[in-house]
């Protein structure tokens, strides 16, 4: 094996990525396809663990795709596919399910915290074994290392113990993978609640950046975000989560370090620093928006490239599955 393989996914359940998933996740995404041999999907199998409209789960399918490629994943150098398109996804996770345990499964925190939320009635044993597909997503892949979240963690250390249960029971199959947590100077905050991280299940949209909403509507956020009664711009989670978060998103959109920041602020009011970070934002939107708008205009090119995605992932995920299969006794 040549170059590190590293695989992620991404929900489609919203429609339009926010600048949380932009900066904490595609944007690693982009980058580590230059040295790595990268796969990344829309994970709409998982998508579906919560009721789904059927042509809203299709559209937001595509225009997570477009975004993905907007945002410079290049088919040339990486393989971008969808989920549902690679049927060895749910046929590994059958195998896998059968290897974990019932408590194992049910101390899952994530799921904890979501079956919670819904009620049992309306929480679905898709949700109790979505870690366990994403487990399938990964060892399909052979991946040496998987770029998530810290909130990602638990269902990694699960990937890890099933592939060694595995290897263990039947044989040398799997590439344990390395988790491959993304920095914490990721991490992006709501603009009116800095307390809380800026997420599509956020109560009111008031401090939730949508990229593919018009520039000016994102500029007017940025522009009253929730700051403090200081007037001095540092960097200061505690004290000052609000501006923190600002100069973070700044740093990350400009290249420019939170210190050289801190120092270019000097003097300057909280007023500066939302406007710059406003115009920051529009500079690089505005070609995001541009590059996802072609591809959502030519549905054609779409799938073209969604296929030839799905046909490359498909070549790994088949050998696999077969040697599973083969290992397991079928
Ligand atoms: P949400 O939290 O809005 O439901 P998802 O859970 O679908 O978003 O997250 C998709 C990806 O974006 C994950 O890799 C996740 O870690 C990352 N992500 C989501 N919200 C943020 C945030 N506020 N800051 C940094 N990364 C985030
Ligand atoms: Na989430």
């Amino acid at each position: 094996k040549g170059r590190p393989r590293v695989l992620s996914g991404i929900q489609p359940t919203s429609g339009s990525f926010h600048l949380g998933n932009y900066l904490g996740a595609v944007r690693q995404w982009v980058d580590l396809q230059e040295a790595n041999d990268a796969f990344y999907m829309v994970v709409d199998l998982h998508a579906i663990t919560v009721e789904q409209d059927p042509a809203v789960l299709r559209q937001n399918t595509r225009i997570s795709a477009a975004q993905l490629l907007g945002a410079g994943l290049d088919p040339e150098r990486c393989t971008l596919f969808v989920q549902s398109q690679v049927p060895e996804h749910a046929q590994l996770a059958w195998v896998m399910n059968c290897l974990t345990g019932f408590g194992e499964a049910a101390r899952m925190t994530q799921f904890k915290d979501k079956s919670a939320k819904q009620g049992s009635d309306r929480t679905t044993v898709g949700l109790f074994t979505y870690p366990v597909l994403m487990v399938a997503d990964v060892l399909l892949y052979q991946a040496d290392a998987v770029p998530v979240g810290e909130d990602q963690r638990q269902h990694l250390e699960l990937t890890r113990d099933l592939a060694d249960r595995f290897n263990t029971r039947y044989g040398q199959t799997f590439t344990v993978p390395e988790p491959y947590i993304l920095k914490a100077t990721a991490k992006i905050q709501d603009l009116q609640d800095p307390a809380a991280k800026m997420s599509k299940s956020a109560a009111t949209d008031k401090g939730l950046v949508n990229l593919l909403d018009p520039a000016k509507t994102s500029a007017k956020k940025f522009k009253s975000a929730v700051t403090d009664t200081d007037t001095v711009v540092s960097y200061d989670e505690a004290a000052k989560p609000g501006v923190s978060n600002l100069l973070r998103i700044h740093s990350a959109l400009s290249g420019r370090s939170v210190d050289e920041l801190v120092a270019h602020f000097e003097g300057k009011m909280y007023g500066a620093l939302k406007t710059e970070l406003a115009d920051l934002f529009t500079e690089w939107v505005t070609p995001f928006q541009a590059r996802t708008q072609q591809y959502l205009d030519d549905p054609a090119e779409l799938d073209r490239v969604l296929a030839l995605g799905a046909e490359k992932a498909r070549a790994v995920a088949a050998e696999t599955l077969a040697e599973v299969y083969d290992r397991v006794g079928f």
